[in-house]
């Protein structure tokens, strides 16, 4: 067993990745799309995630449900209001963007390093089926990952342990089997505290969500992942 194999990695079957933000850049969508946006794209952009995420969380707090697609149209709708710009065109044309969103440089090669050496691999994820399966099929991941978990068949968001769950349920693994992936601290600490073995990719230096759950390890790009599973 290679050195830097992390004790907490000794059981993992299966990788399972958080989606937005860990996979896919989504500010991709502005950057690619949002040029009319000008000097507003980079806060336009960051409020648009920030009142997606926000919600998610209240929908789910209200039961409230509706799918992403539907939860990050009106964050985006509020985004570009709050910023004076009315645009049915552009929210239109950056909704659109959000079906194929830029996949981080690294994810390609990490998730070949993963199957090539017979680990399981999934997404797990707030988006709607519809979202996964075009964003994994822009980015050419299709044929890398075993399944993309929507939190649609629980019809509830994360960090509610259902979502976490239902990687057990479809992949039939044990949650010490888990290595959970995320780039969003507060579902890092969700998983983790659920049970996974979870590495939170810190890819923007936050700091570490004050909430349950202990980390097995913290990196910043998904590439420092197959070392720690004892993969060359
Ligand atoms: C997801 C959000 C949390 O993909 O980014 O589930």
């Amino acid at each position: 067993m290679p050195a830097d194999r992390l004790p907490q990695f000794a059981s993992v079957k299966a990788c399972v990745f958080d989606a937005y933000g860990t996979l896919f850049d989504v500010h991709s969508a502005v950057r690619n799309g949002g040029q009319a946006l000008g000097e507003k794209a980079d806060a336009v952009s960051d409020m648009w995630r920030q009142k997606q995420l926000e919600y998610t969380w209240l929908r789910s707090l209200m039961a409230a449900h509706v799918d992403f697609w539907q939860v990050t149209s009106d964050g985006l709708d509020f985004a570009l209001s709050a910023s004076g710009v009315k645009d049915p065109d552009l929210h239109d044309k950056l909704m659109n963007l959000y079906l194929s969103l830029d996949a981080y440089e690294e994810v390609k090669p990490t998730l070949e390093a993963l199957k090539a050496n017979g680990l399981q691999t999934a997404i797990l994820s707030n988006g709607s089926p519809r979202m996964l399966e075009a964003a994994v099929q822009s980015a050419g991941l299709d044929q890398l990952l075993d399944a993309n978990l929507s939190v649609e068949d629980v019809g509830i968001y994360k960090p509610d342990t259902r979502v976490y769950q239902l990687t057990l349920d479809r992949l039939g693994v044990k949650k010490q089997e888990v290595c959970f992936l995320s780039s969003n601290g507060w579902d890092a600490k969700g998983a983790a505290h659920f049970g996974f073995n979870v590495a939170w990719i810190n890819r923007f230096n936050r700091e570490e969500e004050r909430l349950p759950g202990d980390l097995a390890t913290v990196i910043h790009r998904l590439d420092e992942l197959p070392p720690l599973l004892g993969i060359a």
